[in-house]
């Protein structure tokens, strides 16, 4: 008889839920998309939708109707009542028994939830540590993929020094990104973000930062830097859209600048904030 036990009980293979048979679960075969909204209303929902798409097709996800997932997006986020509200949801390949290859043509599995986003204003004005760990992840970090198990133990590895993120490191000892966020440094008046390319995701917040830019007198530029030139810039950041922009005080347990937020990022949050009214 084919069975499953499922924590300590033994249940008929074929009574399987069939969340349980997920692909997503087995293989992290799916995509996924992390939204928010300030004061009630849905920041870039359409360069989420836009992005969440383009991660369905390089992953060979078909039939998923996008403007679909907007209805679906507003209206649990309407239900839900939250103002500023973290919004996650992902797609799956679908259900089936466990087999690397999919012949069958499944259904995709959706899953969303709406949760209340944690505040950091407080935490911006203090600034965070960060850590850094290599990037050990695949070679398609610019798909949002269900993957991502290089970032949870780089992250966990933050954690456990007291920092708020991990800035991962390739082995041409440069860095990427951070497990979660994007990374900038300001050299003098010079942004400096890694250069798009399947090594990063295309953040939201890092495109909504070089827009803004130069109203915060900063040049952009796009150019790998190694955890060393870091280590000596005026200052850094995180970008991330549960955190929009984060000051970094402490890399590698060295101060940044002084060892508070600096000047450009400050104007930066500035620019930010009526970034997000203006939109
Ligand atoms: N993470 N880089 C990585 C690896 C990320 O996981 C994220 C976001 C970002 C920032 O992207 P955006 O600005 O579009 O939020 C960069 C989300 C929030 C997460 O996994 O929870």
């Amino acid at each position: 008889m084919q069975i499953a036990m499922i924590q300590d009980q033994i249940v008929p293979f074929d009574e399987v839920d069939s969340a349980l048979l997920d692909r997503g679960t087995f293989f992290g075969d799916g995509v996924y998309e992390v939204i928010r909204s300030y004061n009630g209303r849905i920041f870039a929902l359409d360069d989420h939708l836009e992005r969440f798409a383009r991660s369905l097709k390089e992953i060979k996800i078909t039939g998923v109707d996008i403007e679909s997932i907007r209805k679906k997006v507003e209206k649990a986020f309407d239900e839900a009542g939250i103002d500023n509200a973290k919004i996650y949801f992902h797609i799956t390949r679908g259900s089936a028994v466990r087999n690397h290859a999919t012949s069958e043509k499944l259904t995709p599995n959706f899953f969303l939830t709406v949760t209340e986003i944690e505040d950091t204003a407080n935490e911006k004005l203090i600034g965070i540590k960060v850590s850094t760990f290599p990037d050990w992840r695949w070679k398609r970090c610019d798909i949002k993929s269900l993957n991502l198990l290089a970032n949870v133990l780089a992250k966990t590895d933050a954690a456990k020094k007291g920092c708020g993120e991990a800035i991962l490191v390739n082995d041409d000892n440069m860095i990427t990104e951070g497990s979660a966020s994007a990374f900038f440094a300001i050299i003098g008046d010079t942004l400096v973000v890694h250069p798009l390319g399947m090594d990063i995701l295309p953040s939201i917040t890092r495109k909504v930062i070089l827009q803004i830019a130069q109203e915060a007198g900063l040049k952009p530029v796009e150019k790998r830097i190694t955890p060393d030139e870091a280590t000596q810039a005026d200052e850094l950041f995180i970008a991330v859209t549960t955190r929009d922009v984060m000051p970094v005080v402490e890399f590698d347990g060295k101060t940044i600048g002084s060892g508070k937020p600096g000047k450009h990022t400050k104007t930066l949050i500035e620019k930010f904030a009526q970034f997000i009214k203006s939109s």
